[in-house]
């Protein structure tokens, strides 16, 4: 069984005074997703934006928002982010004291269902929720910044997570330091959905960011035996 293969640029790395136009920069330079980091300064130690921001730049993208929620409490928050307009909301297992009860949360507000694992929680941890989730999100940097080098046993982890997914729908995204370079790393591991925000964003201009997302995808195809 094999996934799709998407690209979803961090907007976490654009232009924030500009932040509509890279979100409709990425979405034209062929983003399959949009992925959005919010940080709360106690998760993580640094602050994003919030749920006025997603709806925002909803109005941007016909694209799948992809909103990865590094806050916790993330309870009180479900709703707030659902009706900004995310299509996927992430949480990490350790962002409440029930990861269970937060999954079935997201799934009644109607939106597609993703956890996330830092480094250094252990694989086994998404064993009890499963059947829960739509997306499991493996970090291969430790979150709160973007361009940081990528953290290799990410690569593991992503082969024992897509054998515990079996032959479930779920997609297995990674997210940190993934580069042209990278990408056929993760993507041999198993993972199909590839987040990337330095390596998407540089060069500050539309152009390029055709160029560096076209550069992602064809490194991450010829790895699954695919034409980009
Ligand atoms: C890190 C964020 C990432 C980050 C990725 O906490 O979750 O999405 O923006 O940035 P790069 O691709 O630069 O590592
Ligand atoms: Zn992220």
């Amino acid at each position: 069984m094999h996934r799709p293969l998407i690209i979803a640029p961090s907007i976490f790395a654009a232009d924030f005074s500009r932040l509509g136009e890279e979100v409709r920069a990425v979405d034209a330079a062929g983003a399959d997703w949009i992925h959005v980091d919010i940080m709360d300064g106690h998760f993580v130690p640094n602050i994003s934006f919030g749920p006025d921001v997603v709806k925002a730049i909803r109005s941007y993208t016909r694209k799948s928002l992809d909103v990865h929620l590094m806050i916790a409490p993330c309870d009180p928050y479900l709703e707030a982010f659902a009706r900004a307009g995310a299509d996927t909301i992430i949480v990490h297992v350790e962002a409440g004291p029930h990861l269970y009860r937060s999954l079935q949360a997201i799934r009644s507000l109607g939106k597609r269902v993703g956890v996330t694992l830092n480094p250094g929680t252990p694989v086994e941890t998404i064993e009890p929720v499963i059947d829960l989730v739509d997306q499991i999100l493996v970090m291969s940097v430790n979150p709160g910044f973007g361009g940081q080098a990528f953290i290799s046993s990410a690569a593991e982890r992503i082969s024992r997570l897509r054998a515990l997914a079996a032959s479930r729908p779920i997609d297995i995204e990674v997210d940190g330091g993934i580069t042209a370079e990278t990408a056929p790393i993760v993507v041999r591991a198993g993972a199909n959905a590839l987040v990337a925000g330095s390596a998407v964003f540089k060069g500050g201009k539309p152009e390029t960011y055709r160029a560096n997302i076209a550069a992602i995808r064809a490194a991450a195809a010829h790895a699954r035996g695919e034409a980009a």
